[in-house]
């Protein structure tokens, strides 16, 4: 059996954990709003047509946002379609996913939605077909008071106050060839900076979220990110980033070594982002968004053969993408000083840990390890030092055999831990060791593993990748140990 240590102190701060790191995205996309998040004829929707059981597990997941209502679906879509009543809302062939849009679900329900889950909304703006007035429409329409066209027409639909919707993300995906009215990276820096100060201007109060490269694999990236950027800075707070995991090779050792890369990216887009600042000599900083993350590979269908509510890409997550889910995450917190919001795509059926049938619901491995994060990060990311051996992978070559983050609390004096055990073979004893502040007590100690990294959870059996509480002994002397499996995701929290 393999030993580690792991230092952890109170004092060695990364930075503050922005809440929104814990966001999901919602796209009209396959079923992820008709038959996800909104489906009347279920047992169990809500007089507004909400699936209950979706809102819990949702709930449970704690997200504190929802990006919204695309996606690439974005890009191609008049919001207004989507606003009114409901019987004289067109039907429309929606061009990204090869789809028929029924527009029963829009702004407003989606705002309703949000209220019902306690997330703040995420609203996209169309830089595909859309205007920029289209854009500063929107913005009326959801934060201004009533007197004018767009804030009328909002109390008409049953709403006088203003929404204050406050994250606005200028496009999706602008460089990407898939992309309805995609554009060069001049046009749409040029095309986000107007849109953005119209935006502003009436609401002075929201921050935006400026498209970035697609993924670090496009030919263009990073070139996109610094001239888009060098463009529209005084006019966003946020710079996007989009990943999916894949594992194609089916290189589980590789696999679970993906943090190298999730790293790399950050750290590739913060140095632009300093560039840009010190170029464009602003006293005005811009953050990242990582406002689509997850894995996607086994399932990447898109094509609804105009078809409403069509199954897309209804990924099936199995215990090494719930590692792999789990090191992203710890990632969020070793960048916290960069990364403040992240968005997993997505959030109900389409590439989600959550699948639902008409009058049924289905947790995915990968729901374990979100809400975990989700419910016990919070405060500061601390910087912890990790000894431990390391293992061999093809792509990465040699990495730690530990993936370790760690948050501190100060509001509730509690410290959380969260360790991925990446070895396939080797359980690892780890021995904790505070070093500033002495805990007195475990508060809570989940494990999510298992021994067949391909295992799934099915309506069948719902419980073969769940968080098990474990037991951990006495902590009160400022050191602990934990017995972690191969294959393993730990999150343990104590209190001081
Ligand atoms: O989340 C699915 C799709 O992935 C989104 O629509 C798009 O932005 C990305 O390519």
């Amino acid at each position: 059996m393999a030993q580690a240590t792991v230092y952890i102190d109170t004092n060695r701060v990364i930075s503050a954990i922005s809440p929104l790191l814990f966001s999901g995205f919602a796209e009209h996309m396959g079923r992820c709003i008709y038959g996800g998040i909104y489906d009347p004829a279920s047992p169990h929707a809500d007089e507004q047509g909400l699936r209950r059981d979706v809102l819990a597990a949702l709930r449970d997941l704690n997200l504190r946002s929802v990006r919204y209502p695309g996606g690439n679906f974005l890009s191609g879509y008049n919001w207004e379609d989507g606003i009114g009543p409901k019987d004289q809302r067109p039907r429309r062939r929606d061009l990204a996913w090869k789809s028929i849009e029924t527009n029963q679900f829009g702004t407003d329900e989606f705002l309703h939605f949000c209220r019902e889950l306690n997330a703040e909304p995420m609203l996209g703006v169309n830089m595909g077909t859309g205007t920029i007035q289209d854009a500063a429409n929107l913005v009326e329409y959801c934060n201004a008071p009533v007197g004018t066209v767009y804030g009328d027409l909002r109390a008409r639909n049953g709403h006088a106050d203003p929404y204050g919707v406050k994250y606005w993300c200028v496009g999706n995906e602008m460089d990407g060839p898939w992309q309805i009215g995609q554009l060069s990276a001049d046009e749409y820096g040029r095309k986000a900076l107007e849109a953005a100060k119209m935006m502003r201007w009436h609401d002075p109060s929201i921050e935006t979220v400026l498209c970035g490269s697609s993924s670090a694999r496009m030919p263009t990236y990073p070139e996109w990110d610094r001239i888009t950027l060098e463009i529209a800075w005084e006019y966003v707070n946020y710079h996007s980033m989009h990943y999916y995991a894949t594992n194609f090779e089916d290189d589980t050792a590789s696999y679970l070594a993906l943090t190298a890369e999730l790293e790399n990216a950050v750290d590739t887009l913060a140095g632009v982002l300093r560039y840009v600042k010190a170029k464009t000599r602003s006293k005005h900083d811009v953050y990242l968004s990582w406002d689509e993350w997850n894995v996607w590979y086994k399932d990447r269908s898109g094509d609804g053969h105009w078809t409403e509510a069509p199954h897309l890409s209804e990924e099936v997550y199995n215990l090494e993408d719930a590692l792999v889910v789990a090191q992203w995450m710890n990632v969020f917190l070793r960048k916290s000083d960069v990364l403040k919001i992240a968005c997993l795509a997505q959030i109900v059926n389409v590439i989600s840990p959550i699948t639902t049938t008409r009058d049924g619901l289905l947790k995915h491995a990968t729901y374990y390890p979100i809400m975990l994060f989700s419910r016990m990060a919070s405060g500061n990311a601390l910087d912890v030092a990790v000894k431990s051996q390391r293992v061999e992978t093809r792509e990465f070559g040699d990495v730690p055999v530990l993936d370790v983050a760690a948050s501190h609390a100060l509001e509730t004096g509690t410290n959380a831990v969260f360790i991925v055990n990446r070895s396939q073979a080797d359980s690892v004893t780890v021995d904790l060791c505070w070093q500033a502040l002495t805990p007195t007590r475990v508060t809570s100690a989940y494990q999510v593993a298992g021994t067949d990294p391909k295992a799934v959870n099915s309506f069948e059996h719902p419980e073969c990748i769940i968080a098990r509480p474990i037991e951990v002994q006495d902590v009160s002397d400022g050191t602990g140990t934990l017995k972690l499996p191969p294959l393993s995701f730990t999150a343990i929290e104590v209190a001081f």
